[in-house]
């Protein structure tokens, strides 16, 4: 097994998430590709570099992990690759050496680790329709079939409106694994800590508030788009250096309140229900007085 080294190490900088872990782990076991599919911010790409980490090292030189960032701009080309014009003087234009190769012929016998999949073109899709089930990919005039033995790893958002739909073709040679937000208090704050900055002292009740309102809000049925790790990061950070602006030596809930708004309210949506009545801002802060009201800072 190519990846028989992954059996008793761990993916260290994703905190949580055991099953997820579990999962990725079995697909470079057997070697199938993937994709992880989950909203903004709960550690996709930080797990999938947390791979190429861990990659093996058959015969001492380390297993290429090659990353690609899904943009509509990218092109077939920056995948499979082109004719280098000076070596197609040098060895004739369909030789194999003026052929210089893709991202997915570096990425032989490693891992393809394709970032937002979904946010590059139908064309780029079946441009690694081929590579993804044959490992080897044929090219024009080039009577050669190039290999391109990888597991893939993609990452993909599903509410990213911006996106080309993954045809049938191209999600039927992936298995997907779903990630969650932190699936407690208790690991959202480890992962803030880790994450985020710490700048002048945040007292721990008033952290532990500051996560709990983020995470009602991600069970609050007036939202559509719930605030990420991103969002409790940025609760984390921003208070402390307002409260250091504000000659304060720690923060106080005037900090919080004070940018609570500018960290989260654009970084929810709400239900078109609620949407027309209320700006997102508005809703923000309502919503923190209340919880206020209710104890949930004291
Ligand atoms: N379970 C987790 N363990 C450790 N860190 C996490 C976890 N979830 C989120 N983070 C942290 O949250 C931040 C965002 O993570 P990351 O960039 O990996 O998210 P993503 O899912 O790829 O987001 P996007 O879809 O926007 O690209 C990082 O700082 C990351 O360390
Ligand atoms: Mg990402």
């Amino acid at each position: 097994m190519r990846y028989e080294n992954l059996l008793n190490k761990d993916f260290e900088d994703i905190l949580g998430q055991d099953d997820v872990k579990k999962h990725l782990k079995s697909a470079l076991l057997s070697e199938r590709n993937i994709v992880l599919v989950g909203a903004p911010g709960i550690g996709k790409t930080t797990l999938a570099k947390n791979v190429a980490k861990l990659m093996p090292k058959p015969e001492g030189k380390q297993a290429p992990f090659i990353r690609v960032q899904g943009s509509p701009d990218l092109t077939a080309e920056d995948l499979i690759g082109d004719i280098d014009p000076i070596k197609a003087l040098k060895y004739g234009p369909t030789s194999k050496e003026a052929f210089s190769p893709g991202k997915i012929f570096q990425a032989n016998k490693g891992v393809l680790f394709f970032d937002e999949i979904n946010r590059c073109s139908e064309k780029l899709q079946n441009a690694l329709l081929q590579a993804l089930e044959e490992k080897k990919v044929t090219i024009g005039s080039y009577k050669v079939d190039f290999d391109a033995d990888f597991v893939f790893i993609g990452t993909m958002n599903p509410e990213d409106t911006s996106t080309e739909p993954l045809s049938d073709v191209f999600l039927d040679r992936f298995d997907l694994v779903y990630m969650h937000y932190p699936e407690s208090m208790e690991i959202e704050k480890k992962i803030v800590k880790n994450s985020g900055k710490q700048i002048i002292e945040f007292p721990e009740q008033l952290l532990e508030a500051c996560l709990k309102f983020i995470r009602n809000l991600r069970e609050d049925e007036n939202i559509d788009k719930k605030p990420s790790v991103r969002a409790s990061i940025g609760l984390y950070e921003r208070p402390q250096t307002h409260a250091m602006l504000s000659n304060r030596k720690k923060v106080a809930i005037e900090d919080i309140q004070a940018i609570l708004i500018s960290v989260i309210s654009h970084r929810i949506r709400l239900k078109p229900s609620i949407k027309y009545l209320k700006k997102p801002e508005d809703y923000v802060k309502e919503e923190f007085e209340k919880f206020c009201e209710k104890g949930g800072c004291l």
